[in-house]
């Protein structure tokens, strides 16, 4: 089966199942819908990990919307408090007068998603707000931040669903952990 989860000893239990991936983004597509009901609004998605989200999102909301992308990268550990991220590829189209919907994959620290709020203000737009598919639990101030949330995730590093580590299981249609090196030498491998 296409995006079935691989015979891999790395991966673990399926912490959201396609299923309820795809009735939760129904419901944001709605949500949407309605919110955004004499607007266009323009889809800002932030790659790699958002594309599969956003994908089933855009086409869960019935308006015109419009698409763009940004991809950005973390500083190193030692300066990530700072929450710089580096612009990797801008946005092609102009935000004066837009509403922005920030597309990601997982607010974990929620850093990056500050980071990019905060620039894309800067280039008045009418609004700007945010969609993630993940949202970390036990982060303060998280739940101010994301207006669109599709479900918390306990800490513990997932893949699947356009998430990866090292661009890998960025396919699977599941939502699943990744064991780290400790877990996997821990001798269960079950599930
Ligand atoms: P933040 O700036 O700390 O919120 O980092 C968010 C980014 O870290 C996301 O866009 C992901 O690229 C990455 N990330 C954080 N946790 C995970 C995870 O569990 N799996 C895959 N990527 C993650
Ligand atoms: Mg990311």
């Amino acid at each position: 089966m296409t995006g079935a989860r691989e015979d891999d000893p790395r991966l673990g239990e399926i912490v959201v199942g396609a299923d309820e991936i795809r009735r939760r983004v129904v419901e944001l597509g709605a949500e949407i819908t309605r919110d955004y009901a004499d607007r266009t609004p323009l889809l800002v998605g932030i790659l790699k990990g958002a594309f599969v989200f956003m994908a089933d999102l855009a086409r869960s909301i019935d308006r015109p919307v419009e698409v763009d992308f940004m991809a950005v990268s973390s500083y190193g550990s030692s300066t990530r408090t700072s929450g710089v991220v580096r612009i990797l590829k801008d946005l092609d189209v102009d935000l004066g007068g837009r509403d922005v919907i920030l597309i990601e994959d997982i607010a974990d620290s929620g850093l990056t998603l500050r980071y990019l709020r905060r620039s894309l203000m800067a280039r008045q737009p009418a609004s700007v707000e945010i969609c993630c598919l993940l949202v970390r639990e036990g982060v303060p101030d998280l739940q101010d931040l994301v207006r669109y949330q599709g479900f918390p995730v306990p800490p513990g590093w997932v893949v699947g669903y356009g998430l990866d580590v090292g661009e890998r299981y960025r396919h699977l249609d599941d939502i699943v952990a990744y064991k780290t090196h400790e877990d996997a030498g821990s001798g269960s491998v079950a599930g």
